[in-house]
């Protein structure tokens, strides 16, 4: 393990008002994406699109600091020739992968998913560091529902997430760990926050366990948040105020920095959530995003699958992007919307 290079990576994906585009969609989540633009997804439609995105040179350089790629994407080139993960590097951002393999079913344990992909993991980073990648992405995923989550599903992915950070630190990736508590349903904010911080116990003892160095990762967790469909939702206030808590109360200072997901939230929600956080600083982590949705949603719509939009989509990501790396230093104001 190259401890310096984890540690000046894991920095540099969380650097100063920068946070990490996640485009690292499925075949299958890609094409729900595009089936809502009435775009046909096939390997030209999603080059095309992914180029748009890490083509945007200003706001690449100015606010994105990686990307997380699929396994396709990674293999890509351009339509004039050039890797796409060159056009990620050329804007001085960094190539990231998505190394997990999904959910299946959790045995025994009915509505709850395990995470899979640890198997020949090792060799799969090998070979994506050999085209340019520099850290992973594993997502567990945790839903709450009537008597879920169980013990059995957080701690067997709690436990998958450590072996995948354990096995990256090792082949020098740097591990992104998501434990993703959804928020899906119509719980309050209260029982978001009581299993987001069990969740979060839990991975950092197995991280513990595992001796993964905490300086040379990346957590990319929940907000806690009310469930969509609940009843009452809880105030951006509310909602920056309890993510805090329970990050302090689970997160060890030494952890190299904690980029959200968006996880089904407006875009504007996402940022006005993660520039509330940042006001509440000095905090003992950089503090910044790795949004799919709420990164992805404008620019995709404004393309809509034609080149003539392409210029138009690169404004909208930019716009985007500038937005969240204001958020990411708390300085995103809704007037700054409204300038754009
Ligand atoms: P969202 O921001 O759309 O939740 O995506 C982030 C991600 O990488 C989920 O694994």
């Amino acid at each position: 393990m190259n401890r310096d290079q984890l540690v000046k990576t894991a920095s540099a994906m969380v650097a100063k008002g920068k946070g990490l585009l996640a485009a690292d969609e499925s075949s299958g989540t890609i094409k729900k994406r595009f089936d809502a633009i009435g775009v046909e997804s096939n390997e030209t439609s999603r080059r095309d699109y992914r180029e748009m995105l890490f083509g945007a040179q200003a706001a690449m350089k100015n606010n994105i600091s990686g990307v997380i790629l699929y396994d396709e994407t990674i293999r890509q080139n351009a339509k004039a020739g050039t890797p796409l993960v060159k056009l990620i590097t050329d804007a001085g951002s960094i190539p990231g992968i998505k190394v997990d393999k999904g959910t299946k079913p959790l045995p025994f344990c009915p509505g709850e998913l395990i995470t899979e992909g640890l198997d020949g993991l090792g060799e799969r980073l090998d070979e994506y560091a050999k085209l340019g990648a520099r850290f992973a992405k594993w997502r567990a995923v945790i839903d709450i529902g009537t008597g879920i989550p169980t013990h059995t599903a957080v701690n067997t992915n709690s436990h998958a997430l450590a072996r995948y950070a354990a096995i990256c630190q090792e082949h020098d990736i740097v591990p992104i760990v998501e434990p993703e508590v959804l928020m899906d349903g119509g719980h309050d904010i209260d029982t978001c926050f009581n299993v987001t911080q069990w969740v979060l116990k839990t991975v950092f003892q197995d991280l513990y366990y595992q001796r993964v160095l905490l300086e040379g990762m990346v957590l990319k967790p929940n907000m806690v948040i009310s469930g969509k469909k609940a009843a009452n939702r809880a105030s951006a206030q509310q909602v920056a105020e309890k993510t805090i808590r329970v990050l302090k109360d689970c997160v060890p200072p030494a952890v190299a920095g904690i980029a959200f997901l968006s996880g089904g939230q407006s875009d504007a929600e996402a940022t006005e959530h993660l520039s509330l956080m940042n006001q509440m600083g000095p905090l003992p982590w950089p503090v910044t995003f790795s949004y799919g949705r709420a990164l992805q949603h404008e620019p995709q719509k404004v393309w809509s699958g034609k080149a003539e939009n392409v210029a138009a989509a690169q404004r909208a990501f930019a716009h985007r992007a500038h937005m969240n790396g204001l958020a990411a230093q708390g300085q995103w104001k809704s007037e700054a919307e409204k300038a754009a």
